[in-house]
């Protein structure tokens, strides 16, 4: 049974990717730039580019399962496509964003939602993954620390349960492999609660010297986002951190749950990752 990994690239496609490939499954490896990937020797690279419809009928022959980034633009196609090549299971990284008030006008949530809903609407069985805050988002302050500059933060005790990307991999590797999770909507959180000022006090601990935080205004922080990002993109992200500032984030214990053992630590990411920040 062939299973197909798209956002081969990605964090956590390649993790699924590297795992089912580990497990003795037939596993191809979906890329927008399919040159740009490494797999391991003998899984198949495939050109699908989730805006772009043309790209999906090779991939998706002879496929049964498809571990799916969330790509509104052409979904309805890719349901399509998978319904003709007879794919029965559909893994999707969702987002915990979905289930926020409004999350249909919000921007950050708007993306994953339409396509929950288009799969939800086909003959495909679906299992949606909604993750919180990936721990790997620390990534965006590596300029900074990498530099011995200040992180500069709008809310720095916004509180987010950073969850470690491999464990969001093993999630998606039981729902391919195993009967538990099939059909279910699961939200996905680390198993603690840290404010972004904490995760910084982690980061310092793994790279061994001071990471300085300065307090920005909202409006400094918007300017500055605004080059990365479109303005509603900034304006649902800073919405959300200030929202976080009000108390600890809500943990799902999903990993424990689900894979009988304690979610990775933030610490564990960020000692995994420490070059990443040294600047070297
Ligand atoms: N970061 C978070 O905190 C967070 C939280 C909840 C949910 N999520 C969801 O998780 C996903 C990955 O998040 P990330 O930011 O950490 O990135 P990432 O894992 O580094 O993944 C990015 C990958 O997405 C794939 N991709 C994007 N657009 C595509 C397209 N049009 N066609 C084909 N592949 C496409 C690309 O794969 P290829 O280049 O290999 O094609 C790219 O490498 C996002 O979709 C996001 O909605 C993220």
């Amino acid at each position: 049974m062939t299973i197909l990994t798209t956002g081969a690239r990605g964090k956590v496609g390649r993790a699924v990717l590297e795992r089912l490939h580990s497990a003795g499954l037939t596993v191809r490896a979906a890329s927008a730039c399919p040159a740009e990937l490494t797999v391991p020797a003998g899984v198949g690279t495939y050109k699908l580019a989730l805006d772009r419809p043309e790209t999906f009928a090779a991939a998706l022959d002879g496929v049964r399962q498809v571990f799916l980034y969330p790509e509104p633009a052409g979904i309805q196609e890719l349901v399509a496509a998978a319904e003709a090549a007879g794919v029965e299971h559909v893994v999707l990284l969702s987002s915990s964003s979905v289930l926020g008030p409004d999350a249909e006008n919000d921007p950050l949530a708007g993306h994953s939602l339409t396509v929950e809903r288009a799969l939800a609407a086909s003959t495909l069985t679906c299992t949606f993954l909604r993750p919180d805050a990936f721990a790997s988002n620390s990534f965006g302050w590596a300029y900074s620390i990498g530099r011995s500059l200040p992180v500069e933060l709008a809310y720095p005790d916004a509180h987010i349960a950073p969850i470690h990307p491999e464990d969001i991999a093993d999630i998606a590797v039981e729902a391919l492999t195993g009967d538990s999770l099939t059909g279910r909507r699961l939200t996905l959180t680390g198993g603690e609660s840290l404010t972004f000022r904490g995760q910084l006090a982690i980061l310092a601990d793994a790279i061994g010297r001071e990471i300085t935080v300065a307090h920005i205004t909202r409006a400094e922080a918007e300017r500055r986002m605004a080059a990365h990002m479109p303005a509603p993109m900034v304006s649902s992200l800073l919405d959300l951190w200030e929202a976080a500032n009000r108390g600890p984030a809500p943990i799902a214990d999903t990993t424990a749950t689900l894979l009988g053992r304690p979610a990775r630590t933030f610490g564990q990411w960020a000692r995994e990752n420490a070059a990443a920040f040294t600047g070297r």
